[in-house]
């Protein structure tokens, strides 16, 4: 007999049919007569319950059954007497997988809290919230490569060892063969690179930004999608030093268009969610109402996570400019609510994430577009403006998250690019193909970067990065 999935037969009338389903138990509740045993195969949400009568089975076989144990069970499917359920599975074989030692499981039926769980990353796609949270990330990365498939745009693999810094701000994790303890030298008394495995410097990609720019300049749009690396203080609930990164990149399309594209694809995402993941978002949803009651009434956000999703897809996200930003925040009364105490910045200064969360969450209550940010404060491959001090950026703000999206217009023109790239003092052996494309049919092209984990976030309503991704990898912490 072959294994059927409980999500399929809680979804399917299989009354009366015999199968076989294998999975893990969350419970095991015994009486005399009967015993219930919770199984959940993680096709679903729910557990199918398993009902087994002990005189036929024997006491000894339940004795080795228990909270995290795996079993093949195979019986007919009939209509469950209790409230929980409307089908149920009457054992006739069961044979156990595998035992897990009560005594050292360290999963048990109870809420553990997120820190625990974190602590225990290799178990615990085996609780609820984690099962959800990891069934909606994977219709999420599906719903991305749709996006963007129907649209005609091409998923191009950009490399994870790159020689260059496409964000120049120096987080790099270094890649290298060469023996730490017996480094090399040059005739400067540095360490000479040309006897790497690559015969240069090279470090993780930050991003595939720039090689993505090349692809946009031979196929017109492309995507990608793949693992960038931080090596920034990454100790907070919204950075991660690895995380995934989709990055469109498109010819002839300027900042409006980018705009257009980028809030296009956040209400699809969470339309696709609303569509295909509702049983897992009703029970996130749930959690994080349970959640809201552990705060303080300031903190309480107004709207359900289910609510917030909806409202995302229903309005308009608010567009603005930098400078009017900075406009609206020194006109604020911040300052009485606690909430949003901050320093008004003077123009010129990147907003903290408390002036993000006002304008956000206090000022217009929507999803906002920040564009036209100072150039100073803002990679050296932005498109500079007619004023000469400020750049076609776009970021992307999200109640609750912060930033979401960064992009631009690109500068395509090649005497200012190269001018930037002196400026910043970016040098040019480890950029000249990127400049190549400036000096061979440049033409305007515009691109934006989602961070993934910070989109899921969103979507589960859950307060830290950490919880997901599957291993979370923040200083300190590369154990799973
Ligand atoms: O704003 P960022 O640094 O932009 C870029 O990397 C551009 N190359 C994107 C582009 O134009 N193609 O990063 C883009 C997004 C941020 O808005 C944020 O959502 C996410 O990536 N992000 C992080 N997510 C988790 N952990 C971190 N340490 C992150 N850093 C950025
Ligand atoms: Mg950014």
């Amino acid at each position: 007999l072959k294994r059927t999935k409980i999500k399929h037969l809680l979804q399917e009338n299989e009354v009366g049919q015999t199968v076989n389903i294998k999975g893990w138990v969350r419970t095991k509740r015994d009486s005399k007569n009967v015993v219930f045993i919770a199984l959940n195969d993680g096709s679903v949400i729910h557990n199918m319950q398993v009902v087994a009568d002990p005189n036929r089975f024997g006491e000894e076989l339940f004795k080795s059954i228990h909270t995290g144990a795996c079993l093949s069970v195979t019986g007919e499917i009939t209509p469950s007497q209790g409230s929980g359920q409307k089908v149920e599975l009457a054992a006739a074989q069961i044979e156990v997988l595998g035992t897990a030692d009560p005594e050292q499981y360290p999963l048990q039926p109870k809420k553990h809290s997120l820190e625990f769980l974190r602590e225990i990353a290799h178990l615990r796609p085996r609780t609820n919230t984690f099962s959800a949270i990891l069934r909606v990330r994977h219709a999420m990365a599906y719903a991305v490569h749709k996006f963007f498939n129907d649209k005609g745009f091409f998923y191009l693999h950009t490399p994870i060892i790159t020689g260059s810094d496409a964000e120049g701000a120096g987080e790099m994790f270094r890649v290298t063969t060469l023996d730490l303890h017996n480094l090399p030298k040059n005739e400067q008394g540095g360490i000479d690179f040309t006897q790497d495995f690559f015969e240069k410097e090279t470090n993780l990609t930050v991003s595939g930004q720039l090689e993505g720019e090349l692809g946009a300049m031979a196929l017109s749009e492309i995507y990608t999608f793949g693992p960038t690396f931080r090596a920034e203080n990454s100790n907070t609930t919204r950075h991660l030093a690895e995380f995934w990164m989709i990055e469109p990149e498109m010819a002839f399309y300027d900042i409006n268009d980018n705009m257009d594209l980028a809030e296009e694809m956040l209400k699809y995402l969470v339309q696709y969610a609303l569509d295909n993941c509702m049983e897992d978002l009703e029970f996130l949803n749930q959690r994080a109402l349970e959640e809201e009651k552990n705060k303080k009434q300031e903190e309480r956000s107004e709207m359900s996570l289910l609510e917030r999703l909806r409202f995302v897809v229903e309005n308009d996200f608010q567009r603005l400019t930098y400078t009017e930003a900075i406009d609206i925040l020194k006109n604020s009364n911040h300052n009485k609510k606690k909430k949003f105490q901050f320093l008004i910045e003077a123009w010129g200064a990147d907003l903290q994430s408390e002036h993000e969360r006002y304008l956000v969450e206090k000022h217009f209550k929507k999803p906002v577009i920040l564009t036209n940010y100072p150039k100073e404060i803002k990679s050296f491959y932005m498109r500079e403006n007619e004023d000469g001090k400020t750049v076609a950026a776009m970021d992307i703000l999200f109640p609750g998250i912060g930033e979401i999206v960064g992009g631009s217009q690109r500068e395509e023109r090649y005497e200012k690019l190269k001018q930037r790239v002196q400026e910043i003092g970016i040098k040019e052996e480890q950029v000249w193909w990127y400049l190549d494309t400036r000096k061979f049919g440049t033409a305007p092209h515009s691109g934006f970067g989602l961070g993934f984990e910070r989109m899921i976030l969103f979507i589960t309503g859950m307060g830290n990065i950490r919880d997901v991704i599957p291993f979370p990898r923040t200083p300190g912490n590369a154990e799973f």
